[in-house]
């Protein structure tokens, strides 16, 4: 038998109320119910990291947390990172100018993983960062360029130019 459950989760500042399946991910829900196909799904049990969102601030694999689990809580997806002119935020520009991305495949989730750890560590070293990303898995850049991106926007973002 199907259950269905009513839920209301906030998304990139927008309130959304849905009837979704009691078994239905919170990946799936954002890209099939919301259309919010900038998360990506790539190994879809916890391993990658393409997935990740920022659940109340805290990043979470969004293919091991169900649609009902996100009821009354706040969610940002890589939709929701750009500035509300929509212009890239510091981050994105950084990955931008460092080419920290080639396929983009792992970028959502970079770009979460790494705005939940910029807002905790405002002075990162590279090792800090290194290990903030150590979840995530690019399959093209080396993490080199990924690195360098967000020790850039930490020092923009230091510096006040952000
Ligand atoms: S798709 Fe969720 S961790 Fe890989
Ligand atoms: S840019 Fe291709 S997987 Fe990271």
């Amino acid at each position: 038998m199907t259950d269905i459950r009513r839920i209301e989760v906030t998304v990139n500042s927008r309130l959304y109320e849905r009837q979704v399946e009691t078994r239905m991910t919170l990946v799936d829900f954002l890209r099939h119910e919301l259309d919010l196909t900038g998360t990506h799904v790539g190994c879809e049990h916890g391993a990658c990291g393409a997935c990740t969102v920022l659940v109340n601030g805290v990043s979470a694999r969004a293919c091991l947390m169900l649609a009902v689990q996100a009821s009354g809580k706040i969610i940002t997806t890589v939709e929701g990172l750009a500035r509300p002119d929509g212009t890239l935020n510091e981050l994105q520009q950084a990955f931008r100018d460092n080419h920290g991305l080639q396929c983009g495949f792992c970028t959502p989730g970079m770009l979460t993983t790494l705005t939940e750890f910029l807002a905790h560590n405002s002075n990162p070293t590279e090792s800090g960062v290194r290990e903030a990303i150590s979840g995530n898995i690019c399959r093209c850049t080396g993490y080199q360029a990924i690195v360098a991106a967000a020790l850039q926007a930490a020092r923009v973002r230091h510096e006040g130019k952000g």
